[in-house]
């Protein structure tokens, strides 16, 4: 029998909340280890724009999904926390995840959203200036998420802003947020890397398969696990470029002491990879390039037993569906959480957290 959508009972099947299939690992696990909020970590985003990763240190990252993870439970109602403010989502660039999960994530705290999808339903397309869209932006909205193809934009849209601006991609530079929204994933999936220390012969190796210095996802996501020096034993990335990394992102990587490799045999290294973090989309001049084609696995791929995927979407055939019904699919886990870490993230830029947050968890 086939049901249809108004015969779905979706209150009695809690998995729709949180992705079907794949590898869904509890926030309760990962809260029992740090169960009180940090508010004098979580005030500094307060008024803040998001541009880069760097923004984050590991206190700062792991409060936020500790935050994440209590709206994700349910643990506190946030309805109405932010029922007076609007988010505009200007994305000049196609997005699925990153405007409908913002929006989504501004609509489960009660704000509003307005959202430009097309920059050719917009003035650009009649030439205007980011000087004079962000001065829209300060009249319309409370704080802006944007997405661009040109690296500067986000950075110059801040000089006309008065509202916080959230760099939700800009050309082949950062994606700050979906890097939150990867990290709140592995955190679920593996809480002792935020509060313990990994006994060196268990230390993560992950495998990066893309290029941090023209791939926005993958520099935003191992600018962030610099942050884990004492949890992430090695890092390699994989990749057809010659220098994958590039000269800002090979600042941060020569001054952590997480060992750095390069290989272009990715079969060879899955045998010792915890975390494989790929994606193959790379935004170059003025068009999407695919790289990577030899960097592809399937559910015939020799990865250990424990070893999760990673990947922002949207994906080609680097990564093939076979792979979705396993406990190896953490990419969905990943997708599904960039609500609820959005969420955490509007709370904390509003300021907004005390109003939700009963005292009896605050540290
Ligand atoms: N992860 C990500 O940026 O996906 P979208 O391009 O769909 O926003």
């Amino acid at each position: 029998m086939i049901l249809s959508a108004s015969q779905v009972d979706h209150k009695a099947d809690p998995d729709r909340r949180e992705g079907v299939i794949g590898n869904r690992p509890n926030p309760q696990a990962f809260l029992d280890q740090s169960p009180k909020l940090r508010l004098d970590v979580l005030d500094r985003l307060h008024d803040t724009s998001v541009l880069s990763a760097t923004l984050f240190d590991r206190d700062l990252l792991v409060e936020l999904a500790k935050l994440a993870a209590y709206l994700q439970l349910g643990k506190f109602p946030a309805a109405h926390a932010l029922e007076d403010k609007i988010l505009a989502a200007a994305f000049f660039e196609p997005s699925t995840r990153t405007r409908l999960s913002f929006e989504s994530a501004m609509l489960r705290v009660g704000g509003k959203t307005i959202s430009v999808a097309d920059a050719k339903t917009t003035g650009v397309a009649k030439g205007e200036s980011l000087r004079d869209i962000g001065q829209m932006f300060n009249s319309y909205a409370d704080v802006v998420v944007v997405r661009h193809t040109e690296q500067s934009a986000v950075q110059e849209l801040t000089e006309y802003l008065r509202i916080p601006l959230l760099n939700g991609g800009n050309g082949s530079d950062e994606h700050p947020t979906q890097a939150l929204a990867d990290w709140y994933a592995l955190l679920k999936w593996r809480p002792e890397i935020a509060f313990g220390t990994i006994p060196d012969e268990f230390r993560l190796n992950i495998g990066i398969i893309g290029t941090p210095g023209n791939m926005r996802t993958v520099k935003s996501f191992l600018t962030l696990a610099l942050l884990f020096p004492q949890n992430i034993n090695h890092i390699t990335i994989f990749s057809e470029m010659a220098d994958p990394l590039g000269d800002e992102i090979r600042e941060l990587t020569n001054a952590s002491p997480i060992g750095i490799d390069f290989s272009q045999n990715l079969k060879q290294s899955l045998e010792y990879l915890d975390v494989i973090y790929m994606n193959a989309i790379a935004f170059l001049g003025d068009g999407y390039r695919f790289f990577g084609e030899e960097f592809m696995l399937d559910r015939d791929s020799k990865l250990k037993p424990d070893t999760v995927i990673l990947h922002p979407l949207a994906r080609g055939g680097e990564l093939c569906t076979s792979l979705d019904e396993t406990q190896h699919n953490l990419y969905f886990n990943q997708a599904d959480g960039a609500v609820w870490v959005r969420q955490a993230l509007l709370l904390s830029i509003f300021g907004r957290i005390r109003d939700v947050v009963p005292t009896t968890y605050l540290a």
